[in-house]
């Protein structure tokens, strides 16, 4: 699977999401969440990304490493719902991103 991790917080610039072929690019209410059972690794999402939040399992580097389980555990509670457009934005985040301070500049 895709990851998103950290530079996307509070940034959400949502280019992704008009790339992914399977529309399993989920929005919460600070960052965007790939879900790791729909998504085909096509890797189409990943160079549009205008702040490089996205990366391939294996490519995610070590310093964002719990966002393989943020971008998993989010989806503990909705399932898979098989397409990110009917379910809309869900206006909550997991647990860690919800505690992290305000990014940006
Ligand atoms: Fe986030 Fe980048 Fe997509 S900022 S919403 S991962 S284009
Ligand atoms: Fe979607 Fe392909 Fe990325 S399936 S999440 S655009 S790797």
């Amino acid at each position: 699977t895709y990851i998103i991790a950290l530079p996307c917080v509070d940034v959400m610039d949502r280019a992704c999401v008009d790339e992914c072929p399977v529309d399993c690019i989920y929005e919460g209410e600070r960052t965007l969440y790939i879900h790791p059972d729909e998504c085909v690794d096509c890797g189409a999402c990943e160079p549009v990304c205008p702040v490089e939040a996205i990366y391939y399992e294996d490519d995610l580097p070590e310093e964002w490493s719990v966002f393989e389980s943020v971008n998993a555990e989010f989806f503990d509670d909705i399932g898979s719902p098989g397409g990110a457009q009917r379910l809309g934005p869900t206006g909550s985040d997991h647990p860690y991103v919800a505690g992290l301070p305000p990014q940006g500049e």
